[in-house]
């Protein structure tokens, strides 16, 4: 990635997008020198999808089972982030594992946000996991991206103390601490 041309990166995720909307404000208001070119979703009628429409970002959006394979869907994602010339793949709530095609056509350019301390709580639903344990810091992590279930290296997280078990009112404060670890840790990568 070049120093200071803006780049362009692809978010990809398949639920509620509150990370893939405050990373699109993060780049219309310079805070990012990117552009969110590109959303991709394997869920038409994920509430991100709507988000991106009406924040004018150009999706696209498959269903998995219209395809023979997980190959055959992720050779057209590759095809439609290089037409875009992304070089940046961020994940935010994208609930499917990244196969081989994704990984080899971006290598080492794929990172992804979990709402827990990994390697701790992975997969669904980790913040009731964490609850449910009984875990008093709670955190976030953004990582590389390879081909097992949130794993791949650490690139950054953030804890913090929570004593309650209040579900609703952690996913609040999970989510605004993910915002701005995955911004903050996006404008470090795009250095
Ligand atoms: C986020 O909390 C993200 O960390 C999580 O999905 C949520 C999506 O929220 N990702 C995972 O659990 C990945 N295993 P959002 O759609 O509001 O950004």
């Amino acid at each position: 990635m070049t120093a200071c041309s803006r780049h362009k990166i692809a978010v990809f995720a398949s639920g509620q997008g509150s990370n893939f909307e405050a990373i699109v404000r993060a780049s219309l208001a310079g805070e990012v020198n990117a552009d969110v070119a590109l959303l991709v979703s394997d869920n038409p009628s994920a509430r991100v999808c709507q988000i991106a429409r009406e924040m004018g970002v150009e999706t696209f959006v498959f269903a998995a089972k219209d395809y023979a394979s997980k190959e055959e869907y992720e050779r057209l994602i590759v095809e439609h982030c290089r037409q875009r010339e992304v070089e940046l793949i961020c994940l935010a709530g994208y609930m499917r594992i990244v196969g081989r095609v994704l990984l080899e056509a971006y290598r080492g350019a794929i990172v992804n946000i979990h709402p827990s301390l990994l390697p701790a709580f992975a997969g669904a639903k980790a913040i009731e996991q964490a609850v449910n344990y009984g875990v008093k810091v709670y955190g976030v992590t953004v990582h590389y991206v390879n081909q097992t279930l949130d794993g791949g290296e650490i690139i950054a997280q953030q804890a913090f103390g929570y004593e309650g078990s209040d579900i609703e009112e952690l996913t609040t404060m999970i989510h605004k601490v993910e915002h701005k670890l995955y911004i903050d840790t996006i404008k470090k990568l795009l250095k």
